[in-house]
């Protein structure tokens, strides 16, 4: 059956909490913009523009998806938000970095992010590598000595590796690289599936599976958090696709139709818009249904997979 807006919304209500509300985790989105102004450094301190520019890039008005998914997990195992905090400022820090670059004019060339100039048209092109440089080298400086990371070394060494994998070549930067050189070319879905799981995927399991290392976890619990993480995250990409094709740019922020002038062979482009929004669904009730083994103690995972399967922006 062909997914519609209708049959989405209906789909939402029977999966639980639906997109009643616009914002529903405004507090821990504050919370970790709280935390993350903390720890960039000073805008007067030099390399004033260089700062400048890494507080622009990361302080600006983003969802912090990934951050929600370290604190959504977190409170699903029962871990308390002091102790989630450096991780979720770090994987927010590599996820900022991933965006100055992406929309460097080497990469997808854009103008717009978060309803502002990107980072290289408000500041320069140099400036926009080195804070990209800078924010990646902070999530880890934050996970390997910041106060709020956990005080047992090997689960930092632990965060450090996930955050590490994840945003290497295995991961974002891979990714990226799958998605450069596949402009203007035809891919099969496993190919597409495999380049989303990189560039976005990883990322958003990292943030899960980072959560779960924050204290004593068992691994069956590590292991359908991870499932689930890998569904809502293939899932991500696949929502920010069709926004590329059918969001309202007032509202999304950022260019719309963008994927289509590169020739980006996304979801949709390779298996059409009705069936890439089926299977954004699909993912949705896999996600659901990996996180049946947490019982009640899912539903901050559940309302946050609700909310971003739902998102418009
Ligand atoms: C956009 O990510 C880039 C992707 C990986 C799809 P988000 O949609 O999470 O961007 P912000 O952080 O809310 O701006
Ligand atoms: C970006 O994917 C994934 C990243 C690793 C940053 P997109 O290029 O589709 O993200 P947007 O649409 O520019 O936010
Ligand atoms: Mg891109
Ligand atoms: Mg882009
Ligand atoms: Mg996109």
């Amino acid at each position: 059956m062909m997914a519609t807006d209708a049959s989405l919304a209906a789909h939402l209500t029977a999966g639980g909490d639906a997109d009643s509300h616009q914002d529903p985790f405004a507090e821990w989105q504050a919370r970790v913009a709280r935390e993350l102004d903390l720890r960039l450094p000073a805008a007067d301190t030099a390399p004033e523009r260089l700062h400048a520019a890494q507080r622009y890039s990361v302080l600006g008005p983003g969802k912090r998806v990934r951050p929600l998914l370290v604190y959504a997990t977190g409170k699903s195992l029962g871990i308390p938000e002091n102790q989630l905090d450096a991780a979720a400022c770090a994987i927010e820090l590599i996820h900022a970095y991933s965006l100055v670059h992406d929309d460097l004019p080497a990469m997808d060339d854009d103008d717009l992010r978060r309803g502002r100039p990107t980072c290289h048209i408000q500041f320069d092109e140099a400036t926009a590598i080195l804070a990209g440089d800078a924010l990646q080298v902070l999530a880890f400086q934050i996970l390997a000595r910041d106060p709020a990371a956990p005080a047992d070394p090997a689960r930092r060494l632990k965060l450090i590796e996930i955050l590490a994998d994840a945003s290497g070549t295995a991961g974002m930067a891979g990714g990226q690289a799958l998605d450069l050189a596949a402009e203007g070319r035809t891919l099969t879905v496993a190919e597409v599936e495999e380049m989303h799981a990189r560039k976005t995927g990883a990322l958003i399991r990292a943030s899960v599976t980072m959560a779960s290392h924050c204290a004593a976890v068992p691994d069956s619990r590590r292991a359908c958090l991870d499932f689930f993480a890998a569904k809502i995250g293939l899932a991500f990409q696949i929502q920010d696709d069709l926004l590329d094709i059918e969001g309202d740019p007032k509202v999304i922020g950022k260019a719309v139709g963008a994927d289509k002038e590169h020739k980006k062979p996304t979801y949709p482009a390779t298996v059409g818009v009705p069936a890439a929004r089926a299977k954004l669904l699909e993912l949705h009730d896999e996600a659901l249904a990996a996180l049946a083994p947490l019982g009640a103690a899912a539903a901050p995972l559940v309302a946050l997979s609700n909310w971003l399967v739902a998102r418009r922006s």
